[in-house]
């Protein structure tokens, strides 16, 4: 019998008759300002499970490692068993979001000499503070040897999305992504890659193609997600 391991905002995780496998599902809810607005989208769910998927696959089939295994319904994939590193890992190309916050910086937009690596605390409760490696190291949230591989791996999503997404017309702003490891240790990519967590502007007007839409709510999140995935699915076409 499946068993619900996991119950997150976004995503269920199940077991499976493989005790090595997950089964994730893609729930429609969308979430902000640390779960206290809450809404749910029809479809949306799907769109999230198979941009990330595309992405997963995408980077997988380019050397990155993941936890991905396949897409399995609409709004379903199978996952390897990892044990997640409980940290949020976010690269920054372009001055967007809290970083504008934290630094007074007024306008968004600028883009950075170096992309910005910055590491977070997750917990609603303390709104997601700015850890750097010692901090997370103290906290035994991973080891030296593992932060240098998240970034290892971040630097690698970050080259080959800013280039995916550049084709599909597309600025990759920053993104939030989390790793886990296997149990021979080894640090993959884990959850998802999707418009709820990365920034994507559009290349010529910079208009917001992300969450961004439902979190200042200036836009339909469905209608935005939907021609994200169009357009990936015609970059990837060209590949
Ligand atoms: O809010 P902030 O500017 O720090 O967000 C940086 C990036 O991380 C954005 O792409 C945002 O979507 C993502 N993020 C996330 N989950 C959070 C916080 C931020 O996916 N809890």
């Amino acid at each position: 019998m499946a068993e619900l391991l996991y119950q997150g905002k976004t995503k269920e995780m199940w077991t499976t008759d493989d005790p090595e496998v997950l089964r994730a599902v893609y729930k429609d809810d969308a979430t902000a300002l640390d779960g206290l607005k809450h809404d749910v989208f029809q479809n949306k769910g799907e769109l999230d499970a198979e941009i990330s998927s595309l992405v997963f696959e995408y980077l997988m089939k380019h050397g990155v490692k993941t936890h991905f295994i396949k897409r399995l319904s609409k709004n379903e994939q199978l996952v390897k068993k990892v044990k997640m590193i409980d940290l949020e890992v976010v690269t920054r190309n372009i001055a967007a979001g809290s970083f504008c916050k934290r630094y007074g910086l007024k306008e968004e937009g600028e883009k950075l000499d170096t992309p910005v690596e910055e590491l977070f605390m997750k917990s609603d409760a303390l709104h997601d503070p700015l850890m750097n490696e010692s901090d997370a190291i103290a906290f035994h949230l991973l080891t030296h040897e593992e932060h240098e591989q998240i970034w290892e791996i971040s630097r690698q999503v970050n080259q080959l999305l800013t280039k995916l997404f550049a084709d599909a017309g597309m600025l990759l702003v920053d993104f939030k992504v989390e790793f886990g490891t296997l149990p021979n240790g080894e640090v993959v990519l884990a959850d998802e890659f999707s418009p709820d967590n990365c920034r994507l502007w559009d290349m010529e007007t910079k208009d917001h193609m992300d969450k961004d839409v439902y979190r200042r709510q200036i836009g339909n999140l469905i209608d935005v997600y939907e021609r994200v995935l169009a357009r990936l699915k015609d970059a990837l076409a060209k590949e």
